[in-house]
């Protein structure tokens, strides 16, 4: 039987999605939910694949909706917006990337998972993602810079690659990094970034259940510019947490120093956990506002996703760093 847990975000039906969003989101419900009924195990949330797997360009989408996560609360976010406003460092410091980001060569595209595990890996995304449970989820995601999105996306969770992983007793966080190719990435040859992209999270964020790896997105293989073939989202932190276009996972005793904190020390730090009450230097946490109808609302704290995440900081001393 499925049961729709009301959350603490959710606002009544009418103010939801409207009916000219891209996403159906009755039918999603109504198609997960059957889906539900004919899958015993989709009901632990872990969602083997239905049907023959396939990659690129064929991937079968939609994947089973994870019931957590089917219900954001506020309208989708536009496939043509979500895909033409973009932040990749790597193809400009711009919103306009999305045509520059073409030239990323994605097939073939090796990862490699290293550092305190069982054995190092070294598989093609395509592999990587074939061997572990992918799924839906319609996710909030809220940038520093004040503006947010809502975005359907498909993927698998981090614990699951974290379990195939097979990390030693001894790791404490996993280290994710960006490929590095100047020859197609113009922002590779401005030196004075720290490239590549780096991010990392600790091993208890890292296997939370709301720690996302989409490789999909509008039911379709995730675009170049929203971080083709295999990107980070973690929809309780700021969006650049969000790493895209991951080239390796390292896990490790020693909190990685991120791309965003060694560019910019005074402005960002490893947490950024998104708190309304701890303005950044340049931008008020406060409200947000969503792309496509510009409206202006209320910034939650952990982006309203508290009830998954709060407990992960709740021993934690120094609380604002925990919002940088
Ligand atoms: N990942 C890489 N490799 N390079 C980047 O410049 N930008 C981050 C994050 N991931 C970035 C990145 C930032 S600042 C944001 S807000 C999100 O990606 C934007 O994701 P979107 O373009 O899909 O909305």
């Amino acid at each position: 039987m499925v049961v729709h847990r009301r959350r603490g975000w959710e606002i009544a039906e009418r103010e939801a999605t409207p009916e000219a969003a891209f996403w159906n989101r009755r039918a999603v419900m109504a198609g997960g939910a059957a889906l539900l009924a004919a899958t015993p195990a989709l009901a632990q949330r872990v969602v083997p694949p239905v049907g023959p797997a396939q990659t690129g360009p064929t991937v079968a989408h939609p994947f089973p909706l994870n019931q957590a996560f089917v219900d954001p609360g506020r309208p989708l976010t536009g496939e043509d917006i979500a895909t033409t406003y973009n932040n990749f460092y790597e193809f400009g410091s711009h919103k306009q990337i999305s045509r520059a980001a073409q030239r990323l060569t994605i097939q073939p595209w090796e990862v490699v998972i290293d550092g305190m595990v069982e054995a190092p890996l070294k598989l093609d995304a395509a592999d990587l993602e074939r061997r572990l449970p992918r799924e839906e989820r319609v996710l909030r995601f809220r940038c520093v810079e004040a503006w947010a999105m809502t975005v359907p996306f498909s993927g698998y969770p981090l614990a699951a690659l974290v379990a195939l992983a097979k990390p030693t007793s001894g790791a404490k966080y996993v280290r994710m990094e960006t490929f590095q190719r100047p020859s197609e990435a113009p922002g590779h040859r401005q030196f004075w970034y720290p490239w590549p992209y780096v991010e990392g999270l600790t091993m208890a964020e890292a296997t939370n259940e709301l720690t996302f790896i989409a490789t999909g997105a509008y039911g379709k293989p995730i675009p170049r510019q929203m971080g083709a073939p295999l990107r980070l989202v973690t929809p309780w932190k700021y969006g650049f947490k969000s790493i895209k276009s991951i080239v390796k996972f390292t896990f490790t005793d020693q909190r990685p120093k991120t791309f965003w904190e060694v560019a910019g020390p005074t402005e960002y730090g490893f947490w950024a956990n998104v708190n309304p009450q701890v303005p950044h230097p340049r931008w008020s946490q406060a409200t947000e506002r969503l792309l496509g109808n510009d409206e202006r609302v209320p910034t939650r704290l952990f982006n309203g996703y508290g009830e998954w995440v709060a407990g992960l900081y709740q021993d934690m001393p120094s609380a604002e760093r925990l919002f940088m």
